[in-house]
């Protein structure tokens, strides 16, 4: 049997190897770029390079050479995660220069630091003026603050700029206590960087990985990713808070907490502002290893989602792009279940749904199905919660690390339930109530594993399907 290749067609995956964090996430002479953390060896994490993809449309990329390789006495162990800003017909990147103090070797052979107090960390720089070839500063532009910060956790530099001022925040930790913040700097030449403050809430996990803040509709949205935030498997998450940024202080009140995603994998997400005005964020999806044998790449990102303010909380939104890539539909009105339905419809298991359920006790819905097991969706009227259980959609693959079984906050729905999913192969990303909340999940079904079915009681109010297809 041949098997067909798991990857994604429309999240970005490396061609080939390991890859972790969006970087650099920017928009340079009308096209979209997408670094990424990479690992070009083999399938796991190792010194860190900086991964290239451009688009035209945030949906199909062009994988370009890497544009980062750990090569001066500074990076030499790896460039770590970082941001990008264009300016004066340059792209800026701003990235963590690491060495190790004490290294060993991981079970894949590759160097890695002896324990995540090894690392030594600095602020690097460098530019592009072609989009392709990369120059780097010779030396650090920032190192530790070592009165308020320790080198071991100082890192994923982003930068934005307001008014005539550019704006970094650093992820950290505080130095006397096992707890999160981050670093605030300012400058007015990209190059020369004063230190502003420090931040932290202190209440969730013990540093702050890959903050980013910027304004939104006229609030100041802090994002961050906690290390050892979570309460289960998943100890690292990613999440915000709504407040306002101070930019003479440098400090941030802090308003409401919410998560990014109430998924599997969501990580170390990245936001930038496009030519449209647009707050588009792209999250990592956590892979520990390829899905199985016949696949050479591990890690992918989510779909760029649009970001707007719905009662004062983040709502979610595939960028519209994605609509030029639906081929073959198919609409279905006033469904009635009766225990079981069976969606008829050639999917590939790339497809588009939009779904509006009347919920009445239950409903169920099963992707990636051979009829008896598939990716459960599922919600009752008591709980009011989305749960998403993939226990029989992970065959044995061990590149899933974080559970089964999630579950949404409880919805406020008068029993009508709004779903609209996309799946891409090995993975599906689901936006509830518009984009209310977002539950993403990798998934490595069996190729017999392709089936859409819905089973319970609950009327389909409107069923609407793409298959989404990409010519190479
Ligand atoms: C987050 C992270 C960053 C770091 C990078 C290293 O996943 O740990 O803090 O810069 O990955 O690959």
């Amino acid at each position: 049997m041949i098997l067909k290749s798991k990857r994604p067609l429309f999240h970005l995956t490396p061609k080939e190897n390991w890859m972790n964090d969006p970087n650099g996430f920017s928009y340079f002479k009308g096209e979209y770029h997408l670094f990424y953390q990479y690992y070009p060896y083999n399938p796991y994490w190792g010194d860190m390079h900086w991964g290239h993809a451009k688009s035209k449309d945030l949906m199909s990329w062009e994988h370009l050479p890497i544009a980062l390789r750990p090569d001066m006495e500074f990076d030499q162990d790896g460039c770590f995660s970082g941001s990008a800003v264009e300016d004066d017909g340059k792209l800026h990147i701003f990235y963590t220069a690491i060495r190790y103090s004490k290294s060993s070797i991981s079970q894949s052979g590759n160097k890695i630091p002896a324990d995540e107090k090894s690392l030594i960390s600095t602020q690097a720089y460098a530019f592009t003026e072609d989009g392709i070839h990369f120059k780097k500063k010779k030396e650090p532009i920032i190192a530790c603050p070592k009165e308020v910060g320790d080198e071991a956790y100082f890192r994923d530099p982003k930068v934005w700029k307001k008014d005539q001022y550019w704006y970094m925040v650093v992820g950290s930790k505080s130095l006397d206590k096992e707890q999160g913040n981050i670093l605030v700097y300012k400058s007015s030449n990209l190059v020369d960087w004063q230190y502003l403050s420090s931040i932290t809430k202190g209440d969730i996990g013990r540093m702050w990985e890959c903050p980013d803040l910027f304004e939104l509709e006229g609030k100041d949205i802090f994002l961050f990713s906690p290390i050892d935030g979570g309460e289960d498997e998943q100890k690292n998450i990613a999440c915000y808070y709504t407040g306002s940024f101070n930019y003479e202080k440098g400090d941030f009140k802090f308003e409401d907490f919410d998560m990014l995603d109430y998924g599997f994998e969501y990580y170390a997400p990245q936001s930038m502002l496009d030519s449209k005005n647009r707050r588009i964020l792209v999250g990592w999806l956590v892979m520990e290893e390829p899905l199985d044998a016949n696949e050479n790449w591990t890690g992918m990102m989510t779909l760029p989602r649009v970001l707007s303010l719905r009662n004062g909380r983040l709502q979610f939104d595939v960028v519209d792009e994605i609509k030029s890539y639906r081929r073959e539909s198919l609409q279905k009105k006033d469904v009635v279940v009766n225990k079981q339905y069976e969606l008829n419809f050639q999917h590939e298991n790339t497809f588009e749904m939009n779904l509006e359920v009347e919920i009445k006790d239950n409903f169920e819905l099963q992707l990636f199905s051979d009829e008896k097991k598939g990716l459960k969706l599922s919600y009752n009227s008591k709980n009011r919660q989305v749960v998403i259980n993939r226990e029989d959609v992970m065959n044995d693959s061990k590149a899933m690390v974080f559970g089964k079984e999630r579950k949404s906050p409880q919805l406020l729905v008068n029993n009508n339930l709004k779903l609209r999913i996309f799946a891409d192969k090995s993975v599906v990303e689901v936006f509830i109530n518009d984009g209310q909340y977002v539950m993403s999940a990798i998934v490595n079904p069996r190729e017999e594993q392709k089936k859409i079915i819905v089973k319970g009681n609950s009327p389909l109010k409107n069923i609407e399907i793409w298959r989404l297809e990409k010519i190479f």
